[in-house]
């Protein structure tokens, strides 16, 4: 069994600040990172370091940066030979800001990410045979998205689709999809509900499943996560963690839920490692640089 992620992939330029510069503003940082992120690569990489056979399908530049991405994330434990190299888009690169209390925030160029096209989806395809999960976003297409799940939903994988960045989805995205994992700001924008609490979460799961989405997981952030299928629903609390850099704590979340379901595991212990997986990469600086391990999703669940 297996796990397959199309998605994203950037060079990370990451610099600490004591606090985020307000508009018109010029802060001394305190240090600076350069590491592989994008929503769709942290995903894989947290998959592979948390044991599930991984395949990347992603896309990036014939410049610096794509090299130099490739370069660092050739040790990581997953398949990677599903990244294209497009001479026509740049590297996609994320601008991020991380403040002392460990809050982001984060522009995304987004270059050869958004410009998947029936490529992926033939990559994506071929990669299918055997593959339990699909792992999706939204910092690629949503039109190549919305055909790989439906590829994925016919050969028999669960198609987990975190609509981050936050964008209104078309009703397909809710049919194709199995499970959907919005956090607070990004349930605001699908159903008009921003949930502050488990009552609220509640709600906006409801209105997600009521438009067709199988189990609707409302990431609460610090506050936990609320989960609801047909069949069985529940409230994750956060784990307590002595957090740096909350950049790919989302996710870290999906991958620890996607490896958990690959392997039979229960929706709510599925939560729960997605909760402890999120919780963990919070306490590391960095993007793919913060994905947990099995071993220390093990020793913080068990
Ligand atoms: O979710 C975090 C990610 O968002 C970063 O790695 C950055 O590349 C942006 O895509």
């Amino acid at each position: 069994m297996s796990i397959i992620v199309l998605g994203s992939i950037n060079m990370d330029l990451t610099t600490y600040v004591p606090r985020l510069p307000a508009p018109g503003e010029t802060l001394f940082g305190t240090s600076f990172i350069t590491v592989p992120g994008g929503k769709g690569f942290n995903q894989a990489v947290a998959t592979g370091r948390l044991g599930s056979t991984t395949r990347f399908i992603g896309r990036i530049g014939d410049d610096p940066f794509g090299h130099g991405v490739l370069d660092l994330i050739k040790d990581e434990p997953i398949d990677t030979s599903g990244i294209m190299i497009d001479s026509h888009h740049g590297t996609g690169l994320a601008v991020i800001s991380v403040d002392d209390q460990a809050e982001n925030s984060i522009i995304v160029i987004s270059g050869a990410n958004m410009a998947h096209n029936q490529e992926e989806i033939d990559r994506t395809k071929s990669a299918l045979e055997g593959a339990r999960v699909l792992l999706l976003q939204l910092e690629t297409p949503l039109k190549t998205n919305l055909q790989a799940a439906e590829l994925a939903r016919a050969a028999g994988a669960t198609v987990i689709f975190d609509p981050a960045p936050a964008q209104a989805l078309p009703d397909d995205a809710y049919r194709l999809a199995h499970v959907m994992t919005p956090n607070e700001v990004e349930t605001e924008v699908l159903v008009g509900v921003r949930p502050g609490n488990v009552a609220e979460a509640k709600i906006a799961a409801a209105k997600l499943r009521a438009r067709g989405i199988n189990i609707a997981i409302v990431k609460l952030g610090a506050q936990g996560v609320y989960f609801e299928s047909e069949s069985e629903s529940g409230f994750v609390p956060p784990f307590e963690v002595n957090a740096v850099d909350t950049v790919a704590a989302g996710d870290a979340f999906n991958g620890g839920l996607a490896v958990a379901l690959d392997a039979g595991l229960s929706l709510a212990e599925a939560v729960r490692w997605g909760a402890a997986a999120g919780a963990l990469a919070t306490t590391k600086p960095g993007a793919s640089s913060a994905m947990p391990t099995k071993e220390e999703l093990m020793e913080l669940v068990n």
